[in-house]
């Protein structure tokens, strides 16, 4: 999997702001947020390292790799402050852990369509796994063109004195899916509102040549 933790350390939080006057709360606030965010970046290697052994035994028994490969990334701090805001929630860690269930975020990129599903069935059958959130974007895409398959799963992480059971947010898409929504996402993002409805039937046009691309590849694959 691409990615790096960052965790900060209690005693460096304390370092930094427990020894200021009247700063006790600053530093405790932070303590919490630290160790939160190192549970969740826990359940988001936890997972990956279940789809990796998956995908290394889809290799050795079928000569065959379902996942293309896996990006992570840590919802960051800014944005998860705009979420809680937006949907008006306290700012409590017990209660953005009941709230939000996408700070740890996975991408699996699958070779062809077909292996979204292989990938979905193979890691939501594993007993520590449950499935909590399920939307299917493949079978109705956005209106935007947007396709992909988005699961959120609940993994045990195994601490030192208990247990805690931590969401993931999964998206599980095409290599064709992907190139879609990123290049979609950067237009989206440089152009200003109004032109970018001018291109909008555009792109949903792309994303639908795109994935007939893709089924023609899949036919291909079934057929060797
Ligand atoms: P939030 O996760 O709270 O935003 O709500 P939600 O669960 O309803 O979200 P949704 O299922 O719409 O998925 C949100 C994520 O999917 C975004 O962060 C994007 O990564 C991706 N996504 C959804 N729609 C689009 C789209 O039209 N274009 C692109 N490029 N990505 C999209
Ligand atoms: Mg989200």
């Amino acid at each position: 999997m691409n990615t790096k933790r960052n965790t900060m350390s209690v005693k460096k939080i304390r370092q930094m702001l427990g020894e200021e006057a009247g700063l006790d709360w600053v530093a405790d606030q932070l303590t919490s947020v630290a160790q939160m965010y190192q549970l969740y970046e826990s359940a988001q290697h936890e997972i990956s390292t279940k789809l990796e052994n998956l995908d290394a035994e889809f290799e050795v028994n079928y000569n065959h790799n379902p996942i293309h490969h896996i990006d992570g990334r840590m919802k960051d701090p800014q944005s998860l402050m705009g979420k809680i805001q937006k949907k008006g929630l306290d700012r409590s860690v017990n209660s953005i852990k009941k709230n939000i269930f996408d700070i740890a975020g996975l991408r699996v990129i699958t070779n062809y369509i077909d292996d979204i599903y292989t990938v979905e069935k193979l890691l939501s059958q594993q007993d520590d796994v449950e499935v909590i959130k399920r939307k299917d974007y493949i079978k109705n895409p956005k209106e935007s063109g947007y396709r992909s398959l988005h699961l959120v799963v609940k993994v045990p992480v195994f601490k030192a004195h208990d247990v805690e059971t931590v969401p993931v947010e999964i998206q599980i898409r095409t290599i064709g899916m992907d190139m879609w929504a990123s290049l979609e996402h950067e237009l989206r993002y440089k152009t200003d509102v109004d032109r970018a409805e001018e291109f909008a039937s555009n792109l949903v046009e792309n994303a639908n040549a795109l994935f007939e691309i893709e089924q023609n590849f899949q036919d291909i694959h079934h057929q060797l």
